[in-house]
C-alpha cells in the first residue's frame, strides 16, 4: 500500500518534472533563439553604427593631429619607390604552385596598419564591442586591444601586425593564395572617402594589389561594403569610378557570362537597400540600369534569410552568395541548405556561390558571442563545408576567408603565441600552412569534380 501510495507519487513527481522540463527546455529554445536573432541583428548594424563612429572619430584625428591626412602621401611615396623593385622583381616559379583556379573567390582584408607604415596599429588594435543589451554590455570589457601581444583575434598571423600597404606583406600574401591554389580575392572595399568602423580608408590601396596580383596570376574582384548612402544613385556613380580606374587593369577579374567578359562584384549587406533601388540598376529597363552599358557585371547578392533568395532575383541579381562563415547562423550559411539553394540558382540562371570557412571565433571582439563559436576541429570543419558546397555542384566557391582575424575565419598562416594575458589558438599539430594545403586539397576535388 505504502509502496504503491509512493509509486504514485513518484509518477505525479516525474509528471510534473516531465512538464516543467518541457516548458524549460522550450522557454530556452525560444530565448536561444531571440537570442540568435538579436546577434544577427546587432553584427548586422555593427557595421553601420561603426561606419558613423568612424566617421566622427576621423574628423577627431584630422583635428588633433594635421600631420595624420600626411599619411597618405607617405604611402604613395613608399609605394614609388617600391614599385621599382616590384617591376624588376625576378618572376613567379610558377612550377612550385598548382594553377590558380579563378572558380574559387577568397574575402580579402586591407584594412590592417601598423605603427611604422601608418602611424598607429589599425584593426589590430580592434574595440571589444558592445553587447546590443546595455544591461548585459556592462559585464564585458570594453575599449581597445593593445597591440602587439594584445590583438582583436583569438589566432595570431605568422606575418606579424602587418600593414595593408606593405608591398612586401601583399606580395607574401600572393605567395600562400598561390599555395592554396586560389585564383581570384575578393577585396573589401569602400569609397575612397569612407572606411569601416575600425580603420581608415583603403581605397588608395587598390591600384598596387591590382600590380602585385597581376605578378602572381590572382585576379581581383571587389567586395561592395555598405558604406554609407549607399544607393543605387551612389552605386552608379562608385561604379563608374571603379570601372574607370581599375576597370582595365590585367589582374581586374572579368569571366565568360552569356557571350561577354563581365567582371564580377560581391555585394555585403544586399538586404540593407531596398529591393526598388536595387531594380532600378540590374532590371534592363531600370532609369539607372547598367545593363548592356559599360557597367555592365556579375552582381552577387548576400543571401542570409530563405526569403532573401526570391527578392535577389527579382531585383535582378546575377547571383547570391552566403558569406558567412558560421554554420547555420544565417540560412543561407547552414551547409544543408547548399543543394537546394543551389537548385533554385540553376533553375533560374543564376549564380550560387558558397562561402566555405575553417571556422568562426570571434569573442575577442564580441565576447557575448560565443554562440556562434565553431570550432576547426583540427580543419575537420573546413573540410566539412568545403564537401557541402562540392555536393551542391555550384560553379564558383568562395572562402570566408583569406584573412578576416578579428572573426576567426582566416586561412592564412597563423603562428602559436602565449603573451602575459592570452594564449593564442594556433594550427598544431599542423604547421601555420595547415589550412592553405588543406584549400588545396579541396580545390583539387573540386575540379575534379566538374571534370
Ligand atoms: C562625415 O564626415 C563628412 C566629412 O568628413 C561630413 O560631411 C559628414 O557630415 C559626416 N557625417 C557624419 C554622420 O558625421
Ligand atoms: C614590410 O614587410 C616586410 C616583410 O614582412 C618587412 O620586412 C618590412 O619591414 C615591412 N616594411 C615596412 C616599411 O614596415
Ligand atoms: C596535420 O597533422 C596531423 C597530425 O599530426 C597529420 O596526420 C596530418 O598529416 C597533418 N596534415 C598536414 C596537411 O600537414
Amino acid at each position: 500500500m505504502r509502496l504503491r501510495k509512493c509509486e504514485r507519487c513518484i509518477a505525479a513527481l516525474s509528471l510534473i518534472w516531465f512538464v516543467f522540463g518541457i516548458t524549460f527546455t522550450i522557454m530556452l529554445l525560444m530565448s536561444a533563439s531571440q537570442d540568435k536573432q538579436e546577434t544577427i541583428d546587432a553584427v548586422m548594424r555593427y557595421e553601420k553604427n561603426s561606419l558613423l563612429a568612424v566617421n566622427t572619430s576621423q574628423e577627431a584625428i584630422r583635428k588633433e593631429s594635421p600631420k595624420q591626412s600626411a599619411g597618405a602621401t607617405e604611402y604613395v611615396k613608399v609605394y614609388a619607390e617600391e614599385k621599382n623593385e616590384l617591376y624588376t622583381s625576378v618572376a613567379v616559379p610558377g612550377e612550385r604552385w598548382p594553377a590558380p583556379d579563378y572558380d574559387i573567390h577568397a574575402f580579402y582584408y586591407i584594412w590592417y596598419g601598423n605603427p611604422t607604415l601608418n602611424g598607429k596599429y589599425l584593426h589590430w588594435n580592434h574595440q571589444y564591442l558592445p553587447h546590443w543589451d546595455g544591461k548585459m554590455a556592462v559585464q564585458w570589457p570594453t575599449g581597445f586591444h593593445i597591440p602587439p601581444d594584445d590583438i582583436g583575434s583569438n589566432f595570431y598571423p605568422e606575418l606579424g601586425l602587418y600593414s595593408s600597404a606593405n608591398v612586401s606583406t601583399i606580395r607574401e600574401h600572393m605567395i600562400q593564395l598561390r599555395t592554396a591554389g586560389i585564383g581570384v580575392i575578393s577585396v573589401s572595399w569602400y569609397p575612397p572617402d569612407q572606411a569601416d568602423g575600425q580603420g581608415e580608408s583603403t581605397d588608395y590601396l587598390i591600384p598596387r594589389i591590382l600590380d602585385v596580383a597581376n605578378q602572381y596570376s590572382i585576379k581581383v574582384c571587389l567586395h561592395i561594403e555598405p558604406y554609407k548612402g549607399r544607393s543605387a544613385s551612389s552605386l552608379s556613380t562608385m561604379l563608374q569610378y571603379i570601372f574607370h580606374n581599375y576597370g582595365n587593369h590585367a589582374a581586374f577579374y572579368r569571366r565568360k557570362h552569356r557571350g561577354r567578359e563581365l567582371p564580377l562584384f560581391y555585394i555585403y549587406d544586399s538586404y540593407n537597400v531596398k529591393k526598388q533601388e536595387w531594380v532600378r540598376l540590374f532590371k534592363p529597363d531600370g532609369d539607372l540600369s547598367i545593363r548592356n552599358t559599360k557597367l555592365d557585371g556579375i552582381y552577387i547578392g548576400l543571401l542570409v534569410e530563405q526569403k532573401h533568395q526570391e527578392e535577389l532575383i527579382s531585383s535582378g541579381f546575377d547571383g547570391y552568395y552566403t558569406y558567412f562563415a558560421s554554420d547555420g547562423f544565417t540560412h543561407g550559411s547552414k551547409g544543408q541548405n547548399w543543394k537546394e539553394l543551389s537548385q533554385q540558382a540553376v533553375a533560374n540562371d543564376v549564380f550560387f556561390i558558397p562561402s566555405v570557412g575553417p571556422g568562426y571565433i570571434d569573442d575577442r571582439i564580441r565576447p557575448w558571442n560565443k554562440i556562434n563559436t565553431q570550432l576547426r576541429k583540427d580543419g575537420n570543419y573546413y573540410e566539412l563545408k568545403f564537401r557541402l558546397a562540392i555536393e551542391a555542384a555550384p560553379r564558383i566557391i568562395s572562402i570566408t576567408s583569406f584573412n578576416e582575424w578579428h572573426e576567426g575565419t582566416q586561412i592564412e598562416k597563423a603562428v602559436p603565441k602565449k603573451t602575459k594575458f592570452y594564449k593564442y589558438e594556433d594550427y598544431l599539430p599542423n604547421q601555420s600552412d595547415f589550412y592553405l594545403l588543406l584549400t588545396r586539397k579541396w580545390i583539387h576535388k573540386f575540379k575534379r569534380h566538374k571534370g
